[in-house]
């Protein structure tokens, strides 16, 4: 949209293309004098199916998982069935109002209620808040609930959070942003975390461990029970993140590992369209000793008189983490998924997950080399580092040149611990078909490099905008058309 001479200028506008209606009725009937439009309204004028075709065609120049391959590693770029969808946008919820008083909103504190039990059951964890709206959001909240439990324990003089540095971006910015100093800890040869570095850096400053597992490499944390034994021993507790429960819902409790604070990206693992900033939720599981500390209010039912309710009588709580309840449809759509699915639907879709990756990564294996070859959970990472060195071609050069072939990147540069890393997560939800074209276009792309590297340090070729700047592509945005 373009603004000349005060008048707005639409680039699709051309004079005559549309009519309205003109009324068979006094236009003034009705509408007091000082209301009526002295000048003409600039409207555009389009026809109808142009003007479909315009937005349509908008729509898809943007990737989703409803397009095509999404095999963003640790993201669970999974396909989100249409029936959460539905389920979500039932007038029911959407009129919801966030000040209705309880006695009116029975139905949608039952389904919070219910989705917090099948949580609890599916990490063998004792308590829960649906509260926080990323997984971020989680880990700052299940991080201020360790904080509030070794103060009240009188050992707020902790401040050591120990971080592995295969860990994600988040998890040292949480342990900063609540006041503590994030201590890396090293990885072994074969992904998993150094249990002699983790030994070598406890202490009694150590508030506790934030562990991802299975870890960004794709890798289960196999020293997990030694690992959390390890940390209570020095008196820190252990925050685990859960973005990649997708892998091991269903399989593991997590309370048996020794996890004492965990959360889950319900929008990731629980089917919600995802990126771009959200909308999410990072539900928060605790075990008991940590339930007082929960954020306020916590959704409670109380048996005899077969009423939901909000507590809000919580002394120790840490308070409240995000306005309201959090984000109410991204629960109702978790809950429609675990509904939808069942106990054993969520089982064998973690083992999809599983056993997709592992097809892939054996597809590629011959041709990329990858970082740590042993059997992998839901993901895992190659190294472009080779044909870096061989033709000059970068991972980031790879990750283009699959957008001319029709998928999307896998996430690039990260875990930071595999240099020119491509970190592959293809989910339950994809074909065998679909893996194999992935990976034969993979092969393509590296013998390309070989014989052609210019065509793949130069790609995309046949996107609408080339390379761009991914910084002011994301915090300056342009949505509106500007003249051309
Ligand atoms: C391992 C891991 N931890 C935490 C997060 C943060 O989750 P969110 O993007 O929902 O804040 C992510 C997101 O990609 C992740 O992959």
């Amino acid at each position: 949209m373009l603004v000349k001479d005060g008048k707005v200028i639409f680039e699709k506008h051309k004079e005559g293309t549309a009519r309205f209606p003109v009324p068979d009725f006094p236009v003034e009937y009705g509408i007091p004098e000082e209301l009526r439009r002295r000048v003409p309204l600039n409207l555009p004028e389009v026809p109808e199916n142009e003007v479909v075709r315009h937005y349509v065609r908008l729509s898809q120049r943007n990737w989703g998982v409803d397009i095509g391959f999404y095999p963003l590693g640790s993201c669970t770029m999974k396909y989100n069935p249409k029936f959460n969808e539905d389920v979500s946008r039932l007038p029911g919820f959407t009129h919801l109002h966030p000040h209705a008083p309880i006695h009116l909103v029975q139905g949608a504190l039952r389904l919070m209620y219910e989705l917090q039990e099948y949580l609890k059951k599916l990490t063998g964890m004792d308590g829960i808040t649906l509260q926080p709206v990323a997984g971020a959001s989680g880990e700052l909240t299940g991080i201020f609930m360790i904080k509030a439990y070794l103060k009240h324990r009188g050992e707020g003089h902790r401040d050591e959070v120990l971080i592995p540095d295969s860990a994600h971006g988040t998890n040292p910015a949480t342990a900063s942003m609540a006041g503590f100093r994030a201590i890396e800890v090293k990885s072994n040869d074969k992904g998993t975390l150094d249990v002699e570095d983790l030994k070598s850096k406890l202490s009694d400053r150590t508030v506790g461990l934030m562990i991802t597992n299975p870890n960004t490499l794709g890798l289960f944390e196999r020293d997990i029970r030694e690992i959390t034994d390890l940390v209570h021993r020095a008196g820190g507790q252990v925050y685990m993140d859960g973005a990649n429960f997708n892998a091991i819902m269903g399989w593991v409790s997590l309370s048996d590992l020794g996890i004492d604070v965990v959360h889950l990206n319900l929008h990731k693992t629980f089917s919600t369209p995802h990126g771009g900033g959200g909308p999410g939720a990072g539900a928060v599981l605790v075990k008991e000793h940590l339930k007082p500390f929960l954020p306020v209010p916590t959704v409670e039912y109380d048996g005899e008189r077969g009423v939901y309710y909000l507590d809000w009588n919580r002394p120790l709580s840490i308070g409240k983490v995000h306005a309201f309840y959090g984000h109410f449809l991204v629960m109702v759509r978790a809950y429609a998924y675990i509904l939808s699915m069942g106990g054993e639907g969520l089982r064998q879709a973690a083992a999809d997950a599983v056993l997709n990756a592992n097809y892939l990564r054996h597809l590629i294996e011959g041709e990329y080399r990858i970082s740590y070859p042993t059997r992998n959970m839901h993901e895992f990472v190659a190294t472009a580092m080779p044909i870096k060195r061989e033709t000059g071609v970068r991972t980031y050069d790879i990750a283009k040149r699959l957008l001319d072939y029709g998928f999307h990147a896998p996430t690039v540069y990260f875990p930071l611990i595999v240099p020119e890393a491509l970190m592959i997560e293809p989910t339950e939800t994809e074909t065998k078909e679909t893996l194999e074209a992935f990976a034969e276009t993979l092969i393509k792309i590296k013998k390309e490099a070989y014989e052609n590297p210019e065509v793949v340090k130069t790609a995309p070729h046949t996107t609408p905008v080339r390379r761009l700047d991914e910084v002011k592509a994301a915090k300056q945005l342009k949505v509106k058309w500007e003249g051309s």
